[in-house]
């Protein structure tokens, strides 16, 4: 890895007055975006923490992987805007720029092709692991263990010390993540499991191990395929998001990478954070009708109300997500290519979608569309339950995290992440008899 920014020389500091004291904090600046103030001797300087639950104003890690700029609505992957990789690129293309920092040249690309392809397949004892699920377990749930059990199988490659191993794992990771998604998804449903096929793209291969029926010959479409190749890149990676630093966490101790990735999938399926695509389509059918919608923004602004508009709103974007600009572009697409020319669902989001941009508190909370609100609906139309979207997602964001692990344990200056706290519990008291308390 190239010098990171505290090893150069530093010229820039900040100056902090604690009790009288100044303190300097060095700062370092970035090649785009916010410097940062390097806070790791304050503690030892102040005597003092920093406290900022949910990191809204801390910076986690030094990366090269993943820029965005919230107020301008940009997302680049390694400095390539995500709407040109989204236009002229594949999915694989995108995990090798992701892993390796540069897009492949044709050779790097056939070869990258060629060893993901070929590590589609599952040890055979997983499809007997998945026979201790219930048939009606979600999906997610299912992710979650057999990711997990992976390193139960896999033991030449959980040396995180080892840069062949961790790539071998890297590789196997995102080539594996398919086929898993689609054993939980035929698992679900009743159906035999779909073994890969090594003559098919990566997207294409994905739809026929979920669609394939042993009683007849499955009929890719490209249309489809290139939909879902299009819905990988844009859930590729996203920064420091929580299931990233989830899986950055877990993997500072030294956890193999399957039980890291494991760890991010568990994140990710909370509602506020990939789980919100599930819920935003449930939202929509909730909602029904274009004329309910004005009875649920104002439940979206009552303070007293839980609800949330799910598929709206994101800690980093305060402008549009230029990737729910293109999950529009693609549900469009699936919906012509399907013949279905109106979708209630596809009305109401537009909509409501319409209305929250001219509503006030939207605007003035800088509330938009993210991700996770069109891709529901392209996601139904192609035959997904809403049970499988946060899979579909993992499935995509699996190289993310997995880029992400790698430039972490590559890092000099990584240790084990341990924040602290500010205690407001109980001081020392001694211990009571149990005869003795009132
Ligand atoms: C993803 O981090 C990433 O990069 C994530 C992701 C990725 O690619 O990894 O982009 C993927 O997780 C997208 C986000 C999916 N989640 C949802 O769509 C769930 C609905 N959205 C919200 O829960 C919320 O917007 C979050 C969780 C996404 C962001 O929450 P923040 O940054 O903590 O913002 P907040 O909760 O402090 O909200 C700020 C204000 C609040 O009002 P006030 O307390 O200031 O009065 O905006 C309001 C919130 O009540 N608000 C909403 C709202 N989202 C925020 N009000 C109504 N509907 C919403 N959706």
């Amino acid at each position: 890895m190239d010098a990171t920014a505290q090893d150069k020389k530093n010229t820039k500091s900040a100056k902090l007055t604690v009790d009288g004291k100044d303190v300097a904090l060095p700062v370092h600046d970035g090649s785009i975006g916010p410097s940062v103030m390097d806070i790791g001797k304050l503690y030892a300087q102040t005597g003092m923490f920093t406290y900022d639950p949910g990191f809204t104003s801390t910076g986690s890690c030094e990366s090269k992987i993943t820029y965005i700029d919230g107020d301008e609505g940009v997302l680049l992957y390694r400095g390539y805007p995500i709407e040109q990789l989204a236009e002229h690129g594949d999915f694989l293309e995108t995990c090798y720029l992701l892993l390796y920092g540069e897009l492949p040249n044709p050779t790097q690309k056939a070869d990258f092709d060629f060893r993901v392809t070929r590590h589609t397949m599952v040890h055979e004892q997983m499809s007997r692991f998945f026979q201790g699920f219930r048939r009606d377990a979600h999906p997610m749930a299912v992710m979650c263990g057999s990711v997990g059990a992976l390193a139960a199988f896999y033991h030449d490659s959980t040396d995180i010390s080892d840069p062949l191993q961790r790539m071998i794992a890297s590789i196997r990771m995102i080539a594996k993540m398919p086929t898993l998604a689609a054993m939980a998804y035929k698992y679900n449903v009743g159906q035999p499991f779909v073994y890969p096929k090594n003559d098919l793209d990566y997207a294409t291969n994905f739809l026929r191990m979920c669609y394939a029926v042993p009683t007849e010959d499955y009929k890719p479409n490209p249309v489809l395929a290139k939909a879902m190749d299009r819905i990988f890149i844009l859930h590729a990676d996203h920064e420091q998001n929580a299931s990233t630093s989830t899986v950055r966490l877990a993997g500072s101790s030294g956890a193999n990478p399957f039980a890291c990735i494991a760890a991010g999938i568990a994140c990710l399926w909370g509602p506020a954070h990939g789980g919100a695509n599930e819920a935003a389509l449930k939202m929509l059918a909730e909602i029904g009708t274009v004329d309910r919608i004005p009875e649920f923004i104002k439940r979206a602004k009552d303070k007293n109300d839980s609800f949330r508009l799910m598929g709206f709103g994101h800690r980093v974007y305060k402008n549009y997500d230029p990737r729910a600009k293109l999950m529009q572009k693609t549900a469009h697409e699936v919906l012509k290519e399907l013949g279905i020319k109106d979708d209630p669902l596809l009305d109401v989001a537009i909509e409501l979608e319409r209305i929250a941009l001219h509503d006030e508190y939207f605007i003035e909370k800088k509330l938009y569309p993210n991700v996770d609100f069109y891709s529901g609906i392209t996601l139904k139309a192609m035959g997904f339950p809403t049970s499988m979207f946060t899979v579909l997602f993992a499935v995509a964001r699996t190289v993310g995290w997995i880029a992400q692990w790698n430039e972490m344990i590559e890092d000099p200056n990584q240790k084990i992440g341990r924040p602290r706290q500010l205690y407001t519990g109980a001081e020392r008291r001694d211990y009571v008899q149990v005869d003795k308390r009132k």
